[in-house]
């Protein structure tokens, strides 16, 4: 037995997080690419039999009330709010994550006008007697920035998606797309910002921006910060009250085990419900929603986040899957993510040949996310081989080896061996 096997062995056996892993269904694979999907939590098949069968079987419309269908967008946000750090009342759950970050950016940047428009850009979060919703926006018109905030700022290095709906949010809006890194966004803040959307942690590489400060240097400039937290939420701890974000989106399906396709959710901090305007009202965003009426007047709160019809089927396969959180502290979970992705860069360098892999995740731990990448020339074909011998993470074009690494099930053990298992395959 080698010194890292025996070391694996005796992380395991100090993991306060280590019994959780019973909790999922899982089998002898080594499963490193919960940041794409996360496992399937046990609990969850028998939940959806019964809200299949019996929820809609034989309750059927009934179940709107009778099984809290019509609430269970923003009940599931206040399961979801501790996790990231924010208190009830902030979230709701539904649509895509692609879907949320559009509401959120054009809601960001009829924020950034609204403040302008009341003399209060440079605090935003502070401008709460700004107007009535239905008033605000109106400058968000193509051509007519009255806030001379032209200007929206992206992450450049954004996962695909949150790009291509930032550059549609900004047409929209009449504003100027500008990609920058996260580390350029302080030098390009100015008087001209309206809205910044940013990643927590980089879906590729794996780094974890600095939320807190890049959100304080957005607001100095009197700007509004939307963060997409898919890559860290129920990695690592977010803070999203504690550092005054204003708005952040994120999927469940990845460290949330939603499920594939699972609900996204979206945050609106207390201080700016009044004031956001969604682009998309719907009738689930409406404050009486049955009262059918022809003009849009939106519900109080988090509600107005929500749009259509929910979908209840993946949602209550959320709730389900969030029950595994139960007595899970997320220090716990950031502590050991650290320790397994530590171990991981460890193994990695004992056991893979010299200068076939190159991590591009960063050391300092201040720094990394919950996963590892590795940029390796023939990424794809090594991928597939390494899923051959059970051991499953996933490959990002052109040339990375993605590893993520779940604290709620994946183990040190686990580690050994997919880092022993992917020299094997490069030796
Ligand atoms: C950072 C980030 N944003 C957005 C998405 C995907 O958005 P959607 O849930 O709409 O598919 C992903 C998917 O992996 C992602 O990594």
């Amino acid at each position: 037995m080698s010194e890292l096997t025996t070391r694996a062995g005796a992380l395991d056996a100090a993991d306060e997080l280590a019994g959780v892993r019973k909790q999922f269904v899982l089998d002898e694979v080594v499963y490193l690419d919960g940041n794409s999907l996360g496992a399937l939590p046990a609990n969850v098949p028998g939940h959806i039999e019964d809200v299949v069968r019996r929820q809609w079987g034989e309750l059927r419309i009934r179940s709107w009330d009778e099984s809290g269908w019509w609430t269970a967008p923003e009940r599931i946000g206040d399961r979801i709010a501790p996790l990231v750090g924010a208190a009830p009342g902030q979230i709701v759950v539904g649509d895509s994550t692609s879907v949320n970050v559009f509401k959120a950016l054009v809601a960001a940047v009829r924020l950034a006008d609204s403040a302008g428009a009341a003399g209060s850009a440079g605090s935003v979060g502070s401008a709460g007697s700004v107007g009535s919703a239905g008033a605000v926006g109106s400058a968000g018109v193509a051509g007519s920035v009255g806030s001379g905030r032209d200007e929206i700022l992206v992450d450049a290095t954004t996962f695909p998606t949150d790009g291509y709906i930032a550059e549609s949010a900004a047409r929209m809006t009449g504003r100027t797309l500008r990609p920058v890194t996260p580390a350029e966004v302080p030098g390009a803040l100015s008087d001209r910002t309206a809205a910044v959307l940013l990643n927590h942690v980089d879906y590729r590489t794996g780094r974890l921006h600095d939320l807190p400060s890049l959100t304080t240097a957005v607001h100095a400039a009197g700007a509004v910060a939307v963060w997409d937290l898919c890559h860290s939420a129920g990695a690592l701890p977010v803070g999203l009250d504690e550092h005054g974000v204003d708005l952040a989106v994120g999927c469940t399906y990845k460290y949330l085990n939603g499920g594939p396709g699972s609900p996204a959710y979206l945050y609106v901090r207390r201080e700016l419900q009044d004031r956001f305007d969604s682009p998309l009202p719907g009738w689930n965003s409406h404050a009486e929603p049955f009262g059918m009426r022809p003009a849009f007047e939106p519900a109080a709160g988090a509600l107005r986040g929500r749009v259509g019809t929910p979908d209840i089927l993946s949602m209550l396969a959320l709730e389900a899957a969030l029950e595994v959180w139960d007595g899970v502290r997320i220090e716990a979970v950031r502590a050991k993510s650290l320790a397994l992705t530590d171990f991981f860069l460890e193994c990695v360098a004992a056991y893979v040949p010299e200068g076939r892999v190159e991590s591009v995740t960063p050391v300092a731990h201040s720094e990394r996310g919950s996963q590892v990448a590795l940029r390796c020339d023939d990424a794809g074909d090594v991928m597939k081989r390494l899923i051959e011998r059970g051991v499953v993470g996933d490959f990002r074009h052109p040339d990375v080896l993605r590893f993520g690494f779940t604290p709620l099930y994946v183990g040190f053990a686990d580690v050994e061996r997919a880092a022993r298992v992917l020299g094997e395959v490069l030796r």
